[in-house]
């Protein structure tokens, strides 16, 4: 680090040879234009315009008149940044006939990994009963209907199979002549698969509909929904590319918002996909971390939020357990992992020399000059030059001295997987000296010591940039610019994995 002595001894050096008008980096001269983009408030998670939408949307949906043992349904987006996209198609008009009291049966068998959430009424000629309308609908098949346990067994390996699957409803559905007529099956005993949890509150579906084939035939009815629910709701596994926080209490509400989609499941990769694609904000930047969570309105299940941030946030602001009818439950939050450490260079500061100083080399970076040259990179604490934080790293001679330009180099080579795609992101300000002193700024990205980007912007303010690069297993990272006066700052690095 450069001792207070000889940075006082080189600023007097500088001055002489600086262009009078501009006070050089090295001597605390002040940007042409100093933003303040460090200040994040205000960019607060939109808490209730997220409830509000979600007490709109309508996800529920169950198996209607398609035909069995479909794939099951991909999650999609209902809702972007407060935009409903689509509601589920309700298969059936919701009719509210006066159900029967529930018979006092219960099958007989059990698979050890599930149990009953709720029982199904009897089969008598007046027992009326409703299957399912609910969010995180899948697929359904028919079972083996000769007994009613018969299919609940088959029901349930249906469950094992289908991915997703944490909830299955099995009901008869009578005068249906596809079920009974069409489908090779030949069996009205129904087997509907759900990727969340539903209960008796949901039973919405109360049939009918004339479905009998004949213009005035009966119409359609159910009897016996029953709801079964896997035991043991493990843990979502892990994006690729992120690391977990632990359970959250409630949704976050945090600084770096940058907005949200609703899911048609709780669908964690899914997130993990809408946060990389998320176009970057232009002063916070790429998402960096999400916090997915389930809607319970009035106990049911109605949508699943995924909410995006530039500033990864954790669980100190996960404070947010729902408004009115609406209960947080089931949050989770997942951070970005960047290749590069202290891309920000805030493990950098004056210790007790206040609030400026400056180096060539830290813990993580190594600013060097060709020869000849003095301090064309460096790292500098000075909350005026950073983009967020206190530190950022400069290129170009910080005295002023030369207009070589200089080279800052991520100290340890990124530990990269052959043949992936990575995403470089930087912000870069070249505004230091004003428009006409700034127009030869440029900033080269090396990856593994081939080019992987340059800009040339002239004057530019605070603005965010990115290359990708493909992985060798071990690759070096620097950039290259400044020729001063001439200023490259930058700041906020970041290196994921696309
Ligand atoms: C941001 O808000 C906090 C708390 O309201 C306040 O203390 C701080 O000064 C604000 N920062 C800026 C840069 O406005
Ligand atoms: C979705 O459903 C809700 C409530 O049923 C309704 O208010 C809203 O207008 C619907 N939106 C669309 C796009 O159909
Ligand atoms: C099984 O389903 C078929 C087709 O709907 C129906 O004809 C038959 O009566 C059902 N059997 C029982 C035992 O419910
Ligand atoms: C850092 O600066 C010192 C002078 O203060 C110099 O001796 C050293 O070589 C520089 N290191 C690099 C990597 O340029």
């Amino acid at each position: 680090m450069l001792s207070y002595s000889r940075f006082l001894a080189l600023s007097t050096l500088a001055v002489s040879v600086a262009r009078c008008s501009l006070v050089a980096p090295a001597n605390k001269g002040l940007p042409s234009t100093v933003a303040d983009p460090s200040n994040f408030n205000g960019t607060t998670t939109d808490s209730d315009g997220i409830a509000s939408i979600a007490l709109q949307v309508d996800q529920r949906t169950g198996p209607t008149t398609e035909q069995p043992n479909l794939p099951a349904a991909k999650t999609t987006l209902t809702v972007i940044d407060g935009s409903l996209l689509s509601n589920a198609t309700n298969p059936v008009p919701r009719r509210n006939l006066a159900t029967r009291a529930f018979a006092p049966e219960s099958p007989r068998r059990d698979t050890s990994d599930y149990e009953m959430v709720f029982r199904g009424t009897g089969t008598g000629p007046h027992d009326r009963d409703a299957s399912i309308i609910g969010t995180a609908y899948l697929t359904y098949t028919v079972v083996d209907n000769s007994t009613y346990d018969s299919g609940l067994q088959e029901c349930l390996k249906f469950c094992d199979n289908t991915p997703g699957c944490v909830f299955v409803n099995l009901f008869y559905e009578k005068n249906n002549y596809l079920l009974d007529h069409v489908f090779p099956e030949h069996s009205n005993l129904k087997c509907a698969a759900y990727s969340d949890v539903h209960t008796a509150k949901e039973k919405l579906n109360f049939g009918g509909q004339s479905l009998s084939g004949v213009p005035s035939g009966p119409l359609s009815y159910i009897q016996q929904s029953s709801g079964w629910s896997s035991k043991s709701l493990c843990d979502p596994s892990t994006p690729g590319g992120y690391d977990p926080l632990p359970l959250l209490n409630g949704a976050n509400e945090a600084p770096g918002y940058m907005g949200y989609v609703f899911l048609s499941q709780y669908d964690v990769d899914k997130c993990a996909e809408e946060c990389n694609k998320r176009d970057p904000d232009p002063v916070g930047g790429s998402c960096k971390y999400f916090n997915i969570w389930r809607a319970l309105v009035d106990g049911v299940p109605t949508t699943y939020t995924c909410a995006m941030y530039y500033i990864p946030a954790d669980p100190s602001t996960a404070i947010n357990y729902g408004q009115g009818s609406l209960i947080v439950s089931d949050s989770r939050g997942y951070t970005r992992k960047s290749y590069v450490l202290d891309g920000g260079f805030e493990d950098y500061t004056c210790g007790n020399l206040g609030d400026f100083c400056f180096t060539n080399v830290t813990d993580r970076w190594i600013a060097s000059s060709p020869a000849g040259g003095i301090f064309d990179a460096s790292i500098f604490h000075y909350a005026n030059y950073a983009h967020s934080g206190f530190s950022c790293a400069l290129l170009g001679s910080a005295f002023g001295s030369d207009s070589l330009a200089g080279t800052l180099t991520y100290t340890s080579p990124l530990h990269t997987d052959p043949g992936a795609t990575y995403d470089i992101q930087f912000f870069h300000s070249s505004s230091y000296s004003g428009t006409v002193d700034e127009e030869d700024a440029f900033v080269e990205v090396y990856w593994n010591g081939k080019q992987a980007g340059v800009i040339r912007p002239g004057f530019s303010d605070w603005k965010y940039y990115h290359f990708t690069a493909v992985g060798t297993g071990s690759d070096g990272l620097q950039f290259r610019g400044g020729a001063a006066p001439s200023y490259d700052f930058i700041d906020d690095i970041y290196v994921f994995k696309t």
